[in-house]
C-alpha cells in the first residue's frame, strides 16, 4: 500500500479506544507502515493549548457554541498542520477522536445541531477519515469505568443523562454511514477489542491494495 490512510477512533469516555489506538500503531510499525498517532483536541502544540483552555474544569460559565469552536479551532489546526501533511507523505494516521466527536458531544448531546457540520467542513478543508471504529459500549459501563479511573475533566463531569446521548449520537452517526464505521463490541477484554479491530483493519489494507 503507498497512498496514505486516514483512520479515526471514536467512542465515550471510558469506551477504552485509547488502549486500541495504541496497539494498532504497534500492528502497523510491525507491518511496517509508517504510522502517525495523534488525538483531539490537540495533536500540534496551538491544538494543546486550545485544549487546556476547553477542559478546564474552572471553566463552567462556557457556552455550547463557544466549546464547539474551539473544538473546530483546534482541529483545523491539526489539519493543516498535521493530518493533511502526513496523509500527502503516504504515512497512516491515527487520531483518537475527529469530527464524528463534536457532532456526538457538541451537535447531538448539546443540542447544537447540524451547525456543528457546517463549522467543521470549513475546519478541516472537506477531509474525511477512510475508516472510523466506533467502540461500542453501553453509557452506564463506560462511566462506571470513568468513575473508576477517577477522569475528571470539564466533559467526563457531565451527568450520565448527557453520556446517554452522546452514544445515542454516535450510534445514529454508525447507521448513517456503514461504509466508513467499523462498529467494535468495546465490552469485551481489550485484548479481544483488538483482534476486532487488528481484523478490521487488515482486511481494509487488502482490498485498498487491491484498488
Ligand atoms: P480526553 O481526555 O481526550 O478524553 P478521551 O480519553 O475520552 O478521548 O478528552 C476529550 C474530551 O473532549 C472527551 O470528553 C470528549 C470531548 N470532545 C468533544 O466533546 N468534542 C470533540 O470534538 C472532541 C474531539 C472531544
Amino acid at each position: 500500500m503507498n497512498r496514505g490512510l486516514f483512520i479515526t477512533f471514536e467512542g465515550p469516555d471510558g469506551s477504552g479506544k485509547t488502549t486500541q489506538i495504541k496497539m494498532l500503531a504497534q500492528h502497523c510499525a510491525e507491518r511496517g507502515f509508517d504510522v502517525v498517532l495523534t488525538r483531539e483536541p490537540g495533536g500540534t502544540p496551538i491544538s494543546e493549548k486550545i485544549r487546556n483552555i476547553i477542559l478546564d474544569p474552572g471553566n463552567i460559565e462556557m457556552a455550547g457554541t463557544t466549546e464547539a469552536l474551539l473544538y473546530a479551532a483546534s482541529r483545523a489546526q491539526h489539519v493543516s498542520q498535521l493530518i493533511i501533511p502526513s496523509i500527502e507523505q503516504g504515512r497512516i494516521v491515527l487520531c483518537d477522536r475527529f469530527v464524528d466527536s463534536s457532532i456526538a458531544y457538541q451537535g447531538f448531546a448539546r443540542g447544537l445541531g447540524d451547525g456543528v457540520r457546517v463549522i467543521n467542513e470549513f475546519a478541516t478543508l472537506g477531509i474525511r477519515p477512510d475508516l472510523t471504529f466506533f467502540f461500542d459500549v453501553d453509557p452506564e459501563t463506560a462511566h462506571a469505568r470513568n468513575v473508576a479511573s477517577g477522569k475528571s475533566d470539564r466533559l467526563e463531569l457531565e451527568a450520565i443523562e448527557f453520556h446517554k446521548k452522546v452514544y445515542e449520537g454516535y450510534k445514529q452517526a454508525a447507521e448513517a454511514e456503514p461504509g466508513r464505521f467499523r462498529v467494535i463490541d468495546a465490552s469485551e477484554p481489550a485484548e479481544a477489542v483488538f483482534r476486532a479491530v487488528k481484523a478490521a483493519f487488515d482486511k481494509y489494507v487488502a482490498e485498498a491494495d487491491k484498488n
